[in-house]
């Protein structure tokens, strides 16, 4: 076998760059906006997705990894596209056995190109993917599959989005590249990993009174201040930092959006020449905008919105 690369042979842009805009929206409360530019790290693994991927890639040592998603699932083409890039094989157990027999999506047939192997299970089986015993079947059964290759005590798991005690430690990174650049930085939460980094970050090393860190979910629910602790508690067994949520933009839940939405990343990305991410990105921008226009934010404020992917490709359908 030969020996797997690691991430740093492949040249990420870091520290990612921090751009000041030109926003009369902003400017006009004398908020001074900054885009941290994460999507520009990696071509093939961006933004949040090298944060977090590039600790557990490096905890694999080369071994084969397995990881968990949807059908349109960004970190399953990131961990496939790493696996490719790095020399390492890699497992992608998707939810839905119903698409096993259909043909492959266009996400999913990159991941397939990139040498992935997908192993489709049912929702059940998904949902409880991190009870022991599951998951102890689903490696048994992959590696049952690939007869003659590594065994299930072989196979490296990072659990669904990526998103473990190594991927906040890796996030917290950002938050330190922030450090004394911004009052407040912002970003899109889905799990809630990449805010529990950057705000033990933003904080590492400060007194009282350093960078604030706010999350905007995308998703609707309201369970993500408990999974922010709890990541942070098993990254740095406390709570880090000061952090909070802001819940109101999420227009409807994951993958949801309105016509005000849509608009406003439409124009944003026409003023700016930002490629707009419309699942996590959009909504960030956009809640940003409002709490501006609704004086949350002093005259003063240096106001860093952390850009954590970019669109897909024309013709592709990525969630
Ligand atoms: C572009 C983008 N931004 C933000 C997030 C949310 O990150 P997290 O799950 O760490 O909250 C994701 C999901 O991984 C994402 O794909």
């Amino acid at each position: 076998m030969n020996t797997p690369r690691t991430p740093s042979a492949l040249r990420p842009r870091l520290p990612s760059p921090l751009q000041v805009v030109e926003d009369q929206r902003f400017t006009r409360h004398g908020v001074r906006l900054l885009l941290k530019r994460d999507d520009l790290i990696h071509e093939a693994i961006p933004g949040n997705k090298w944060r977090k991927l590039t600790p557990n890639l490096d905890a694999a040592a080369g071994r084969p990894v397995l990881t968990f998603g949807g059908a349109y699932s960004n970190h399953l083409r990131a961990v496939a596209a790493a696996g490719r890039l790095l020399g390492f094989g890699t497992i992608g157990v998707v939810r839905g056995d119903e698409l096993a027999s259909r043909p492959l999506n266009e996400s999913l047939a990159r991941c397939a190109a990139d040498g992935m192997r997908l192993h489709f299970v049912d929702r059940t089986t998904y949902r409880a993917k991190e009870d022991p015993r599951v998951l102890a079947e689903i490696l048994r059964t992959v590696t049952a599959e690939g007869q003659g290759g590594p065994g299930p005590e072989d196979v490296f798991v990072i659990p669904e989005g990526g998103s473990n005690a190594l991927a906040v430690h890796g996030c917290a990174e950002l938050g330190r590249e922030l450090r004394g650049r911004a009052d407040v930085a912002a970003v899109a939460c889905g799990t809630g990993g990449t805010l529990a980094g950057l705000a033990a970050g933003l904080a590492a090393g400060l007194g009282p009174g350093g960078s604030r860190a706010l999350g905007i979910p995308v998703l609707k629910g309201g369970f993500l201040g408990a999974e922010v602790q709890r990541l942070q508690e098993a990254a740095f067994d406390a709570r880090a930092g000061d952090w909070h949520l802001v819940d109101r933009f999420h227009c409807g839940g994951y993958a949801r959006t309105t016509p005000e939405l849509d608009a406003f990343a439409a124009d944003f990305e026409q003023r700016h020449a930002l490629p707009v991410e419309r699942h996590y990105v959009a909504k960030l921008l956009y809640g940003l905008a409002t709490l501006t226009e609704e004086g949350t934010f002093p005259p003063g404020t240096r106001l860093a919105a952390v850009i954590t992917g970019r669109p897909p490709p024309p013709d592709d359908v990525i969630v």
